[in-house]
């Protein structure tokens, strides 16, 4: 089968970084609790910038670092579109100027960049498109209910894009296996209630259209499942924990990270975290954790992952890479 090589990465974040002590002001929280619990310290919350913004800046990125200036495909994944119809990512093919080109959003909740990262490669890998801009990105500052505090303190913006090209299999540098899953007797744990279809059908259902989250059986559940796919992605690539070099997880919290780790039997300095600066940012989590990675000098070529996500729907993915050679910008501050 034709193997699937990263070859570019790129990001965004909107200008407004909101700290801890910001949101103490604004509800009844504090700096030690949010640290304490998730390991979160600050968070971009955009003003006015969209979706879209974010996902083309991240894109033009990861495009720049890829050094081309075309795709056949660009894959989506988002929680936050700029509309409910029709999907963001038509838009920001159009604005990249990529021309008449496949482009469709992938809606999978935290989960969302391994989803689109399966949906490209198979795509690349059935003869579908030879090249595909993968991005992840979100504006939750627009769905959190800010009085919330279990909620409104772990959220931020932004938006983390790869490029992904058809290759001999092989080749170095390769997305390797993928694991996905989901549970949607679970879809409660993680959800905006109303907004949707559902709610015309069922009188009495909750029309909230905010973000709610029962967060303690959501830390439980990441836990398990990203570890159970953890270790299916694993076995599906002959690889052990021994062989890897890091663990890019969601940046959920800190503390579900680690208990990965420990299931895992891994190291937790094998931990690639950059959630103590951006929040959980959804389904950008993992590309902008590999693009801090990659600029501040942690990755090299070669170098073995694990990707993991846990997220609404319920939903999980996993996925192996071997690391590319490859140069990138740190995540582009948009005015917002
Ligand atoms: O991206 C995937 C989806 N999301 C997640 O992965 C989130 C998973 N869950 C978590 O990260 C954690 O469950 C939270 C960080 C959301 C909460 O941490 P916790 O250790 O599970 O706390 P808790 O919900 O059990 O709450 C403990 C206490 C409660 O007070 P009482 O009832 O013990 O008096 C909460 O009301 O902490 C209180 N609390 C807060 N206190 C200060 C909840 N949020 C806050 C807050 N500041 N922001």
């Amino acid at each position: 089968m034709t193997g699937v090589v990263l070859t570019g990465i790129g990001g965004a974040l909107p200008d407004n970084h909101v700290s801890n002590a910001d949101l103490a002001g604004l509800m009844d929280t504090s700096d030690e609790w949010i640290r304490g619990r998730t390991g979160i310290a600050g968070r971009y919350w955009s003003r006015t910038t969209s979706t879209g913004d974010l996902a083309v800046a991240a894109g033009r990125r990861a495009l720049d670092s890829a050094q081309r200036d075309e795709v056949d495909l660009v894959v989506l994944a988002t929680t936050t579109p700029d509309h409910p119809c029709p999907a963001t990512a038509p838009a920001v093919a159009a604005r990249l100027g990529l021309g008449p080109v496949g482009a469709f959003d992938v809606a999978a909740v935290c989960s969302g960049f391994v989803y689109a990262l399966a949906v490209a490669k198979g795509f690349l890998a059935g003869g579908l498109a030879r090249s595909a801009l993968v991005i992840g990105a979100e504006t939750y500052s627009t769905i959190l209910d800010r009085e919330d505090r279990s909620t409104a303190v772990i959220f931020g913006d932004g938006a983390g894009a790869v490029v992904l090209c058809a290759a001999e299999p092989g080749t170095p540098a390769s997305l390797e296996h993928i694991d996905l899953g989901s549970n949607g007797e679970d879809r409660q744990l993680v959800w905006v209630p109303g907004g949707g279809s559902y709610e015309r059908t069922h009188p009495g259902a909750d029309r909230s259209t905010r973000f709610a989250m029962l967060g303690r059986e959501v830390f439980r559940t990441a836990v398990t499942r990203m570890a159970q796919s953890s270790e299916a992605v694993l076995r599906r690539s002959g690889w052990t924990t021994a062989d890897l070099d890091w663990i890019v997880g969601h940046q959920a919290n800190e503390r579900i990270l680690g208990a990965v780790a420990d299931r895992l039997a891994a190291d937790r300095s094998k931990l690639i975290m950059n959630l103590d600066r951006v929040g959980n940012t959804s389904a950008a989590s993992i590309p902008l954790a590999l693009l801090d990675a990659v600029t501040s000098g942690l990755l090299a070529g070669g170098d073995r992952l694990l990707l993991t996500a846990f997220g609404g729907g319920t939903t999980w993915g996993s996925a192996t890479l071997v690391w590319p050679e490859v140069k990138a910008e740190p995540a582009d501050l948009i005015p917002t």
